[in-house]
């Protein structure tokens, strides 16, 4: 659907000031403006101007550094929402034929499906993905998250009316099956709008991996025409993480006209029937049909990434690691030993190196020299594997060492709302906040298993303590518990969330 366009007023302009409000955008937003779309950046920002009422560059560039509405009404207007139902279906056949059968759990049997599109825009393609995951009969086991860089089109996403221009191409038959019509409306089945979660996520920031989003250890990622918008580095940082933030058998999919990442990043490139795909390196080892290339860019940084055997030190090890994400205390490097195993640990994590985390996380424990920081590394990384029997095992292994540990009873709860025990996971989250009541995306954890039990009062008193606990914090503090998240950031998706809670029912 068009978008509303503003009416375009005279403001005034001067070059630099233009270009400090464009660079601002490319660190925040990833954002570029080459010569052929400059012109229509620069007039969509007259308009974003001019629907403000700012009449001066330097007062809007100002403005738009605090975020809210103003930037969420520039990021519409400089990026397309366009999208549709079962958009390219070929690699959505793909998908359903190839792909999902072959996500087994350890046992053989089903295990829970984790799928996210990143880019969503108004949520036509991972409503697309759930409609395909009802027909495989998965629906139930599987954890859907739709994110977006704008705020506005969560929303609409997370209301699922849309109008026919959404549907265009789409059969009869589905429409009948998963939409209820009235007039030019089409409301979909509450089966579909509530297997999907919608959050505001930033791809240009590092903040995925994290349980604190819930955005780790996917079977499928689908981030189509969203790289477009991207240089060559953002989009080689941003292919590395989604690269790291599928399980070890998952697929990333990307558009037809996304740039390629064959030669960019360490990734196994596939020629499948559907186009192109990538996966982690190796992962070609899942059965499949088609071709592929292992792929690396012409300078890898070997050093930057820790390679096992670790050394494990024989003396008794230094000061505990920190928690990954929080950087209180100095790496370790205990005197004679050339590098200790927990710094070892943490600096593989940092790296998202997390088979080696566990590799050496595991021998820590097993030789007795484990500490809750540890076992909290290797928790996160075997979730952000997507090996989610495994972290829960080790969760509550580790909680029987550290029972007065908030973040593993933080990271208990995240484990639980993964697969959907929402009542468990707002437990877990109560209990992390008994032992301290500061810590933030506790908070946000209880807030979200109460939504989805349906609680939205409860849900939003715990999202106001985080607003709380947030807005005492510098905006650019890292928070507690998380992979880096800013408490800038946790305060726009405690806010998203109060306004999305009082838009909609969870
Ligand atoms: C053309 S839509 C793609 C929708 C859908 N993936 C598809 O292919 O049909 C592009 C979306 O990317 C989002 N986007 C742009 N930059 C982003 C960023 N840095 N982080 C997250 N989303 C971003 C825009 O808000 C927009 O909704």
């Amino acid at each position: 659907m068009p978008e509303t366009r503003g009416e375009v007023r005279a403001v005034e302009w001067s070059e630099p000031e233009i270009a400090r409000v464009a660079r601002w955008l490319h660190s925040h937003a990833g954002l570029t403006f080459p010569p052929n779309r400059r012109e229509s950046a620069e007039l969509g920002i007259r308009r974003v101007m001019g629907r403000a009422g700012i009449k001066s560059i330097s007062e809007f560039g100002n403005r738009l550094q605090r975020g809210g509405a103003l930037l969420d009404d520039l990021i519409a207007e400089l990026t397309i929402g366009e999208t549709f139902f079962l958009r390219e279906p070929n690699q959505l056949e793909f998908i359903q034929r190839e792909v999902l059968p072959a996500v087994p759990s350890r046992d053989g049997s089903c295990r829970p499906i984790r799928v996210w599109s990143a880019g969503c825009a108004s949520g036509e393609e991972p409503y697309s993905l759930a409609i395909l995951l009802q027909k495989t009969g998965c629906l139930n086991l599987a954890r859907i998250i739709g994110t977006d860089l704008s705020v506005a089109r969560l929303l609409t996403a997370r209301r699922g009316r849309y109008r026919s221009w959404s549907l265009r191409g789409v059969p009869k038959a589905v429409i009948n099956q998963y939409f209820e019509r009235d007039g030019d409306v089409f409301t979909l089945s509450p089966e579909i709008r509530t297997a999907v979660d919608f959050s505001l996520l930033n791809l240009a920031e590092d903040v995925y991996p994290s349980p604190a989003t819930g955005v780790f250890g996917m079977d499928v990622i689908l981030c189509r025409n969203v790289l477009i918008y991207f240089d060559a580095p953002t989009v080689a940082q941003v292919a590395q993480r989604l690269l790291n933030t599928l399980s070890d058998s998952g697929w990333l999919f990307l558009g037809a006209s996304d740039p390629s990442l064959a030669g960019m990043v360490p990734c196994d490139v596939v020629m499948t029937g559907a186009g192109i795909a990538y996966r982690k390196p190796g992962a070609q080892r899942q059965l499949f049909s088609g071709a592929v290339f292992s792929s690396r860019p012409p300078e890898t940084a070997p050093s930057d990434i820790i390679r096992p055997p670790f050394t494990l030190p024989s003396s008794p090890l230094g000061p505990a690691l920190s928690a990954p994400g929080s950087s209180p205390d100095p790496p370790l490097s205990t005197p004679g030993l050339p590098v200790s195993a927990r710094a070892d640990v943490e600096r593989a994590y940092n790296a998202g190196d997390y088979e080696n985390v566990a590799t050496v996380a595991r021998e820590l424990l097993q030789i007795g020299e484990g500490t809750e920081p540890v076992s909290i590394a290797l928790v996160r990384s075997l979730a952000n594997r997507g090996m989610l029997e495994e972290a829960v095992e080790e969760c509550a292994a580790a909680l029987l060492r550290y029972s007065m540990s908030a973040e593993l009873h933080y990271l208990a709860g995240m484990l639980q709302a993964q697969g959907a025990q929402h009542e468990e996971a707002a437990r877990s989250a109560r209990r992390a906040l008994y032992l301290d009541p500061d810590l933030t995306v506790a908070h946000l954890a209880l807030a979200e298993a109460l939504a989805r039990t349906g609680d939205s009062r409860a849900a939003k008193t715990a999202l106001r303590s985080a607003e709380r606990l947030l807005v005492a914090v510098p905006a650019e503090s890292r928070v507690r518990a998380t992979d880096g998240e800013t408490a800038f950031r946790l305060l726009h998706i405690a806010r998203f969330r109060l306004r999305s809670l009082t838009f909609t029912k969870a």
